[in-house]
């Protein structure tokens, strides 16, 4: 099994706003080898916001699938960062990848 984190760096404040608007799917959903999606906000922070969103797949194949899908890109069409439009609370993002190696779900 396979995770990807899409971490975002946002101004003090945004998290639990940016993170309502996850709440909604766009399509990951009708993606074949997609299992489950968690978004996270941080504890603790000092000067800065972050929330993750955490995405697992059955294999890399189907996240790289999903990443050139049309419904990647509808639903990011409108998302911009704050190097585009200063409004944006989205600082950066970094996405990092992990090989699960076990889990359990209670
Ligand atoms: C340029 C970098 C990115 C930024 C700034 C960004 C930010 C966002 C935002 C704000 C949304 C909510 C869309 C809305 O409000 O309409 C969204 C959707 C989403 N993003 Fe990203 N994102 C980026 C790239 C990625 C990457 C690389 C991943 C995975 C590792 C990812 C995972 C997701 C997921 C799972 C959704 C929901 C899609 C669905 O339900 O179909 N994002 N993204």
């Amino acid at each position: 099994m396979f995770m990807a984190e899409n971490c975002l760096k946002l101004k003090k404040g945004s998290s639990e706003k940016i993170a309502k608007r996850f709440q909604k799917r766009q399509g990951i959903e009708s993606i074949n080898g997609f299992k489950d999606m968690l978004v996270t906000i941080t504890n603790q922070t000092e000067d800065y916001d972050e929330v993750k969103i955490l995405t697992i797949w059955e294999a890399e194949s189907a996240f790289k699938d999903w990443l050139n899908s049309d419904v990647f890109k509808e639903a990011h069409q409108n998302v911009k960062r704050s190097n585009e439009d200063e409004e944006s609370p989205i600082l950066n993002n970094k996405v990092s990848t992990y090989t699960i190696a076990y889990k359990y779900v209670q």
